[in-house]
């Protein structure tokens, strides 16, 4: 089994409390955490990581003040314009989760503007999860398989795992093989939820502006120490490791 991960999906979380240690404003905070996040991108680029998933902005968030809501819109329009072309030329495939339609029509544009250019590029494929909960995602598949079954093409006995991993975000992507959580908190705030079963899950306490190069070294190393059995024995492993 390979010791690097195939796909990293990261929970960025901790730019409030980064700014409020420095008595800046949580905007001040949102910035340095898209530096920390085009950092993510060159590390994944340059260690050959195939994909790369990033929780920019949960389906809960919504619920932030007005202010702060509307001032992460526009650093994601003014970053996406910012990063968009340099992310073509390092062969970066741009995708986007979520529930697009509901944010501003300017940033849509730039969303499907930023998917067409790389679509075709064979480097790391960056998924960003925006206006996403991990549970509107299982919602929409088994909304998909019901329609399936009322247009008769499809009988209730035919949905097995494999049908509902195919209807969900991602599933042309290897299944996630490391999770990272900045900032302390150990919990998956509804981000991917099917699609980790078996992921290996790694928290640190620093927050995410900080999270750099070291950090995300630290990440790997750990992932690579970790025995993955996938409910089998260890003995079981080390006798047909390609069954795994
Ligand atoms: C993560 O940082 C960024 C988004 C959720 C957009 P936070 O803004 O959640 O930072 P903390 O958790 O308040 O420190
Ligand atoms: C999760 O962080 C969402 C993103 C990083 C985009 P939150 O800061 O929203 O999560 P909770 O509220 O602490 O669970
Ligand atoms: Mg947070």
């Amino acid at each position: 089994m390979s010791s690097v991960p195939n796909h990293i999906v990261v929970v960025m979380d901790g730019n409030g409390r980064w700014a409020k240690q420095r008595g800046l404003s949580r905007n001040a905070g949102h910035k340095a955490g898209v530096e920390a996040t085009r950092t993510l991108v060159e590390n994944c680029v340059k260690n050959n990581i195939k994909a790369l998933t990033i929780f920019a902005f949960s389906s809960e968030n919504w619920q932030r003040p007005k202010n702060e809501v509307s001032l992460l819109m526009e650093l994601f329009l003014f970053s996406l314009k910012r990063e968009v072309s340099k992310l073509n030329k390092n062969k970066v495939q741009v995708r986007f989760i979520g529930e697009i339609s509901a944010f501003p029509s300017k940033l849509q544009l730039e969303i499907e503007k930023a998917q067409n250019l790389t679509r075709d590029n064979s480097g790391l494929v960056l998924s960003i999860a925006v206006n996403y909960g991990g549970r509107w995602d299982i919602v929409e598949a088994v909304k998909k398989i019901a329609r399936e079954i009322e247009n008769g093409r499809l009988t209730s006995g035919e949905i097995d795992h494999q049908l509902m991993a195919s209807k969900m975000c991602l599933s042309d992507l290897p299944a996630p093989d490391l999770f990272i959580r900045t900032s302390g908190e150990k919990r998956i705030s509804n981000f991917l939820l099917w699609q980790i079963a078996y992921t290996e899950c790694y928290f640190t306490d620093t927050l995410w502006p900080d999270f750099d190069e070291i950090e995300f070294n630290k990440a790997l190393q750990e992932f690579a120490s970790r025995d993955r059995r996938f409910g089998k024995t260890d003995d079981q492993l080390e006798e047909n490791t390609q069954n795994v």
